[in-house]
């Protein structure tokens, strides 16, 4: 009854985009300024409780340099979900997000749970009310644009910021809400 599901998750994106950090906020709630790239991959695990059922996400965070990306296959092979993330401040990261989704529509699970996420929006997102529009010059990829690509490819899509938390659960609940009970 309380048993988790155990879902195998892979993060792939282009390097520095924020995958690792998009994990540690969501597996310790927590931030690094100068976060070191990652080698090879990182394994990590986390529960998600819900209504119905609980989940325990064993996640595989990959490492966007191209140098890695041949490794890849390791990872996402009977992956249930991954989480592809671009820079929304970067729009050749979303061409290289596009280029990863291709890869796992082609050669993953037919049925993974796909999320788009565009991170760092803290960089493009007035802090409050009263900020100038000029706090908005770094955004390259317009959100119509990619929820528009992600609908037409049936992925999920959100936008995130890691460093101050923004809408990261969201990807996690949004995914364990798609894996079906077993
Ligand atoms: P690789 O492991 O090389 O593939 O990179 P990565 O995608 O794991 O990126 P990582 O999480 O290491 O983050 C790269 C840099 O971006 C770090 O300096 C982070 O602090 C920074 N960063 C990550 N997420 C955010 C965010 O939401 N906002 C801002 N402003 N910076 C971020
Ligand atoms: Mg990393």
């Amino acid at each position: 009854n309380i048993k988790p599901i155990q879902v195998k998750l892979v993060l792939l994106g282009e390097a520095a985009v924020g995958k690792s950090s998009l994990v540690l906020r969501f597996v310790n709630n927590d931030f690094q300024e100068n976060k070191e790239p990652t080698i090879g991959a990182a394994f990590l695990t986390q529960k998600c409780r819900m209504e119905d059922k609980v989940l325990k996400f064993e996640i595989w965070d990959t490492a966007g340099q191209e140098r890695f990306h041949s490794l890849a296959p390791m990872y996402y092979r009977n992956a249930q979900a991954a989480v592809v993330v671009y820079d929304v401040t970067k729009a050749a990261s979303l061409d290289k997000a596009k280029s990863w989704v291709k890869e796992l529509q082609r050669q993953a699970s037919p049925n993974i749970v796909i999320a788009l996420a565009g991170n760092k929006i803290d960089l493009v997102q007035p802090v409050d009310e009263g900020e100038e529009e000029s706090a908005n010059s770094g955004r390259q990829v317009p959100t119509e644009e990619a929820k528009a690509y992600a609908n037409e490819f049936g992925l999920l899509f959100f936008e995130t910021s890691a460093k101050k938390g923004v809408g990261v659960r969201e990807v996690f609940t949004e995914i364990a809400k798609k894996i079906p009970l077993e």
